[in-house]
């Protein structure tokens, strides 16, 4: 069903006050296919969300905003080692973890509580505590938005990176992600290098898919807004990666910086540099940066996506000027 002059407050979990001219939610592939040959989406522009959670929204959308209810998780394989789960883009990612941990199948407890649905998950290689989907993903099911077709990509043709894929570069606004099928492991091996995930486990006793889950979800709710009580899109900016020599200039003037080796330099934490240049816990009118994670900033109600937009300037030119890093936003603005 197609919905005319829809808000988009409860559907952006910074929970910014904007609408669309037009809303569809389609529930299968089919009725996906025969609304992009319609003569609404051929003349209208077309932006496809999940759960809402990596957007700002800076005004009105003045075209087509379509979203996946396309549901379910079902066994497509299984052989000794992996089951093998298709599921509907449109289902709640959280929800998909807990049925993995429930039925003991490892490699996504460390993504708990990610805000989000299954058919982004892949789109920026959803990533927490030492995990990224890309570690358990098979293949990406979409349908191509000029011919309506359909086409399946094999994990190695989404050229994943660090919140990156295919879908965010060279192909993006092209394809739509219909279905996920996702590898999982029978004999769950255990990521517990994040110091904090280890310490949190150990307290609630023996290691396995479901306290790893209640860690991590009381790691996010200990540091992370909860959206439906404050408007966030979780992480604002990336981490950067800087090369070792500026990264051991740094370590010089300031010894506690965390640095994680990444694959093409030394990556820093966005979040520290942000606290370093006295911004955690900064309140400008109705949006401002959490008090508990200096990576996230808040509408604290009725604030504008432009308002936001302005925060994130202020905070990049800051950590430019104090470091001369350039931190890159990891919400997408439309
Ligand atoms: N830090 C500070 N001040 C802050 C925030 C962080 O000094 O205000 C320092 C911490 O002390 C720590 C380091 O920065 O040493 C890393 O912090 P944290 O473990 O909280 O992780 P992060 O790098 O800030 C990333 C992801 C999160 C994910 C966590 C845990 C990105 C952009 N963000 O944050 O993902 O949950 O790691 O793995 O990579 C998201 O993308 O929305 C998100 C929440």
């Amino acid at each position: 069903m197609i919905i005319e002059n829809c808000s988009l407050l409860g559907r952006n979990t910074f929970g910014i006050d904007v609408s669309t001219r037009y809303f569809f939610e389609y529930k299968t592939e089919e009725d996906l296919q025969t609304f992009l040959q319609s003569p609404l989406a051929r003349t209208n522009k077309l932006l496809h969300i999940g759960g809402g959670s990596n957007l700002l929204f800076l005004s009105d959308f003045d075209g087509v905003i379509l979203h996946s209810g396309i549901k379910g998780i079902e066994k497509k394989k299984e052989d000794d080692k992996f089951v093998y789960l298709r599921v509907g883009a449109g289902e709640v990612w959280d929800e998909f973890v807990q049925y993995c941990v429930e039925n003991g199948l490892g490699g996504v407890e460390n993504l708990s509580l990610i805000p989000g649905e299954v058919g982004a998950s892949p789109v920026q290689n959803i990533g927490a505590y030492g995990v990224e989907v890309k570690d358990v993903v098979f293949e990406v099911e979409t349908i191509e938005i000029a011919t309506s077709t359909k086409r399946t990509f094999v994990a190695a043709e989404c050229c994943f990176g660090y919140r990156d894929s295919v879908f965010k570069q060279h192909l993006k606004g092209q394809y739509v992600v219909t279905h996920v099928v996702f590898r999982l492991k029978k004999e769950p091996i255990f990521t517990v290098d994040y110091q904090s995930l280890r310490n949190e486990v150990e307290r609630l006793g023996d290691l396995s898919l479901s306290t790893i889950r209640e860690a991590v979800i009381r790691i996010r709710k200990g540091k992370l807004p909860d959206p439906k009580e404050i408007g966030s899109a979780g992480s604002f900016f990336m981490n950067p990666v800087i090369d070792e020599q500026q990264a051991c200039a740094l370590k010089q003037i300031y010894p506690t910086m965390p640095t994680h080796t990444a694959k093409n330099g030394v990556k820093i934490s966005a979040g520290w540099l942000i606290e370093q240049c006295g911004w955690k816990g900064y309140s400008d009118g109705n949006v401002g940066v959490y008090e508990k994670q200096a990576l996230v900033l808040v509408n604290k109600g009725g604030g504008t996506g432009r308002e936001v937009a302005a925060l994130a300037r202020k905070i990049q030119s800051s950590v430019s000027e104090k470091f001369h890093i350039e931190i890159k936003s990891e919400v997408v603005f439309v």
